[in-house]
């Protein structure tokens, strides 16, 4: 998959294989997902530039390094996309977060916003838009057009499944965007759920089902 990357690690296979399993209950779940986001947080931020910071151990003075430029900004596409931003926010905890809320109007199946919320200077941040499911591409689609039209231009996407209709899909709307991924699916069914996947997020996330 052009522009796709896999976070391949035993940890995440692992513990994503739990998370799959219908009988693993949401608390569970949930500490997983929080897990796994740790771990491709760390993935996704490695190319992120650092400054020299000159500071003072208490031995000695040193030059250290601090993260450049404005806050990132951890962008949650509502609702399962809190589940994935919980443990980023805790890796990196100076970032800023924004929410963007869409439904498909049962009418036409477009996109419709009903919560956008989000720091300012977007344009000068690294901006990191998250959902656990990449499936058919609309939402994490119509999420990046709102949020590149609020000013953000340095924009990755990250997931947590992905199917290969949702990164076709996003690649030929959204062709600068870089898509993380912990795990690429086979396809998605006619009820356009990823397969084998995991069920619907959001209901696993809370307890919905
Ligand atoms: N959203 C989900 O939560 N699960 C899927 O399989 C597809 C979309």
């Amino acid at each position: 998959m052009s522009g796709t990357i896999l976070v391949d690690h035993p940890l995440i296979k692992h513990k994503l294989s739990i998370m799959r399993k219908k009988e693993t209950p949401p608390p569970l779940f949930r500490a997983l997902l929080q897990e796994i986001s740790m771990l491709l947080g760390y993935e996704v931020s490695r190319n992120l530039p650092l400054v020299d910071w000159d500071i003072e151990t208490p031995v000695s003075k040193t030059s250290g390094y601090k993260l450049a430029g404005r806050k990132m900004c951890i962008f949650s596409i509502l609702r399962a996309g809190e589940g994935l931003a919980q443990g980023l926010l805790d890796l990196i905890p100076t970032a800023k977060m924004g929410h963007v809320g869409l439904y498909r109007d049962p009418n036409d199946l477009h996109a419709v916003e009903y919560y956008f919320k989000a720091p300012d200077h977007l344009d000068e941040r690294f901006n990191l838009v998250v959902d656990p499911m990449l499936a058919t591409g609309n939402s994490a689609i119509a999420a990046l057009d709102r949020i590149k039209r609020a000013g953000a231009k340095n924009i990755t996407f990250l997931c947590l499944l992905a199917a290969p209709e949702g990164i076709k899909a996003m690649n030929e709307a959204h062709p600068d965007v870089q898509i993380y991924t912990a795990a690429i699916d086979e396809k998605l069914n006619e009820k356009s759920y990823i397969v084998p996947g995991l069920g619907d997020a959001g209901d696993r996330i809370f307890g919905t089902l």
